[in-house]
């Protein structure tokens, strides 16, 4: 415990967007900033942990402490992820991964024609999920970014997933994509929480707080 409740302890966070290539020059993704996943990674290296971030393509910079780890699409991700698992005794899911991305990527540009154009999605590997079920002594919270029924989603997202910890956040054109704040409904075997809209860096403390304290408790420290 202290001011420093990880010491020793490493902690391996996703963040970002992926993007999934449709062909040399168009992918698919979505709005997420990083801003969450990375706020998580700097307090985490603060509370003294070893700390691993594997990011997709953002515009900020590597918190002081931490080692990024660049990647691009959902695939690269799993696979970043899994590369440094071994190691870890914490993994944040904060990135926004792709569930599908296209079925073939295209080796030159796709032409326009004059007709319309339909673009086959299949399956990406769930990291989190993955994680959860191969190395069950990993503490692992997840996240969950619904516009609707947002609490029982994210109950039920923890309970399909196997996770420790899940934090559900409303999403939407006004809410904690890109922003500075967000607000978190925060579930474990313990119960549920509020934490009240805060900049995510204050957020990012108390997660990162209230995972110490879970580990100390099974530690017996
Ligand atoms: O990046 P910001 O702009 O700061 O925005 C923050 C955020 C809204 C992106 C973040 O707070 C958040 O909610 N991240 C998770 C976004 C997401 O993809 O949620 P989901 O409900 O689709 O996924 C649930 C969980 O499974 C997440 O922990 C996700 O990382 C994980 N997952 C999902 C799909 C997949 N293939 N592999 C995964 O590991």
């Amino acid at each position: 415990a202290g001011a420093r409740p990880l010491a020793g302890q490493h902690v391996l966070v996703s963040a970002g967007p992926t993007r999934e290539a449709l062909d040399p020059v168009r992918y698919l993704t979505n709005h997420s900033s990083g801003r969450m996943g990375y706020a998580l990674a700097a307090a985490a290296a603060h509370a003294g942990a070893h700390v691993c971030l594997v990011s997709g393509p953002t515009t900020l910079a590597v918190p002081a402490g931490v080692r990024r780890v660049d990647v691009q699409s959902a695939a690269d991700m799993h696979a970043a992820v899994m590369a440094e698992i071994e190691a870890a005794d914490v993994f944040i899911g904060a990135a926004a991964v792709a569930d599908y991305r296209p079925a073939d990527i295209a080796t030159d540009k796709i032409k326009k024609s004059d007709g319309d154009a339909e673009i086959r999605l299949v399956r990406t590997r769930d990291i989190i999920a993955d994680v959860a079920r191969d190395y069950p002594r990993v503490f692992t919270l997840g996240f969950a970014a619904e516009t609707t029924d947002m609490e029982a989603a994210a109950r039920d997202k923890r309970a399909r997933k196997g996770l420790t910890m899940i934090a559900g956040n409303v999403v939407g054109p006004n809410d904690a994509f890109g922003r500075d704040d967000n607000a978190l409904f925060v579930v474990d075997a313990a119960g549920a929480q509020y934490y009240e809209r805060d900049t995510k860096a204050a957020l990012a403390e108390r997660l990162i707080a209230q995972i110490a304290e879970r580990l100390a408790d099974k530690t017996g420290q």
